[in-house]
């Protein structure tokens, strides 16, 4: 997209009161700084029909939020091919958003159909509303609190540092402040409650597939633990933590909550009192010798979630099964799946035995029966012999 067509859609975005008009302005000036090289002020400035001095200020102010973008006396500024792909700020990451459209990789998916329009209203982009925080306790309940209080779907809570985590089941999650990313993604899904767990499902593997598609040479090594445990090699790169409201059957809004450790060291994640049967955690810094610009793999995760959406939409979820059966890392394996929180738990011992049709995870149980499961918490036991 070109700069013009970019002004165009954030200003349509401001009208829509979907972005501040100050992160407009940063974004434009980015926009005019990127490729590489050093970009004089002056020219920023002509470009956009402002003084030098708002050029400065704007450049100033995202280089404090921690943009990598250096200024080069008496020439100008210069933003880095990192600075700009592992930018979560939303000056950065709003264009990217608008520009990208989430466009999945054709050659990758297992199963889902990309249905993305590339002319769609920048109100239904997955990701704006974007709600940038530096640092918050947890973006699910950024996302709690404006949820009800009317935030559309689509809209995304991300953070540099997450400081008070939480995981399934009552657990914390622990993410590297500027390394790992940390975000929330709502959904107001015009689906009945029963298909919900597909939603859980969608997210799990559309991280899957965006860690695949970035990370193609540990891509034979990555499945999904029901129901969205992303594992790499049995250790697990990213967590996803749904919440929502769901009422009569009508439901309201679903926070998908996304960990997905990316850059940090695997050892930083291991919390005192830690299940010893958790699995062990892993970063995608950890499990390839590279470091993966976090801005490129929200997107990726953004643009492999879209068509499975849409699958959910559309109701087509044995697509959703499909791609669960492909990447399940359970089948066969002895399991237990723990059920409720705090004194209220129960274990479930068998043999996974793959999904039904509703997605929920069946266990052949030790008594000879056959349990489906709805929810829980799935350990991999060691096989007996
Ligand atoms: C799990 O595997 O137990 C789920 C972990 C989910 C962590 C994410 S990080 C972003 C969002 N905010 C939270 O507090 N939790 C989720």
């Amino acid at each position: 997209m070109d700069v013009k067509a970019l002004d165009a859609r954030l200003g349509r975005l401001r009208e829509a009161g979907l972005i501040d008009g100050g992160s407009v302005q940063r974004a434009r000036v980015v926009s005019r700084l990127r490729g590489g090289g050093i970009v004089s002020g002056e020219r920023v400035a002509e470009a956009l029909g402002v003084s030098r001095a708002a050029v400065s200020k704007h450049a100033r102010a995202m280089m404090a939020a921690g943009l990598g973008l250096t200024a080069v006396p008496r020439l100008g500024y210069a933003l880095s091919e990192w600075g700009w792909a592992d930018s979560l700020l939303p000056e950065v990451m709003v264009p990217r958003l608008l520009e990208e459209h989430h466009l999945p990789d054709p050659g990758c998916s297992r199963g889902a159909e990309p249905r993305v329009c590339l002319e769609e209203p920048e109100s239904s982009v997955l990701g704006i509303p974007y709600l940038y925080r530096a640092e918050v306790g947890s973006t699910n309940d950024v996302l709690r609190a404006e949820a009800e209080a009317g935030l559309p779907g689509g809209a995304l809570a991300v953070t540099e540092a997450q400081r008070k985590g939480r995981g399934r089941l009552g657990r914390s999650w622990v993410s590297q402040p500027g390394k790992d990313l940390a975000f929330s993604l709502l959904i107001r899904p015009a689906v009945p409650a029963a298909l919900i767990h597909f939603a859980v499902v969608a997210a799990g593997l559309a991280a899957a597939q965006a860690v695949c598609r970035l990370a193609p040479e540990i891509g034979t090594a990555v499945g999904v633990k029901w129901p969205n445990d992303v594992m790499v090699g049995g250790r697990k790169v990213c967590g996803v933590l749904t919440e929502g409201s769901v009422d009569m059957d009508v439901v309201h809004w679903v926070a998908m909550g996304v960990g997905l450790n990316v850059n940090g060291d695997p050892c930083a994640y291991v919390l005192e009192g830690e299940r010893e049967d958790a699995p062990l955690p892993a970063s995608l810094q950890g499990e390839t010798g590279r470091e993966f610009p976090r801005g490129d793999v929200l997107l990726a995760f953004l643009s492999e979630l879209r068509p499975r959406l849409a699958l959910l939409e559309q109701r087509v979820t044995t697509a959703l099964l499909e791609e669960l059966r492909s990447r399940d890392v359970l089948v066969g394996r002895p399991v237990t799946v723990r059920r409720g929180v705090g004194s209220r738990v129960d274990d479930v011992r068998g043999i996974a035995d793959g999904f039904r049709e509703d997605g929920a995870l069946m266990v052949r149980t030790e008594d000879g029966g056959r349990m489906a499961l709805v929810g829980g918490e799935v350990t991999l036991r060691p096989s007996a012999g």
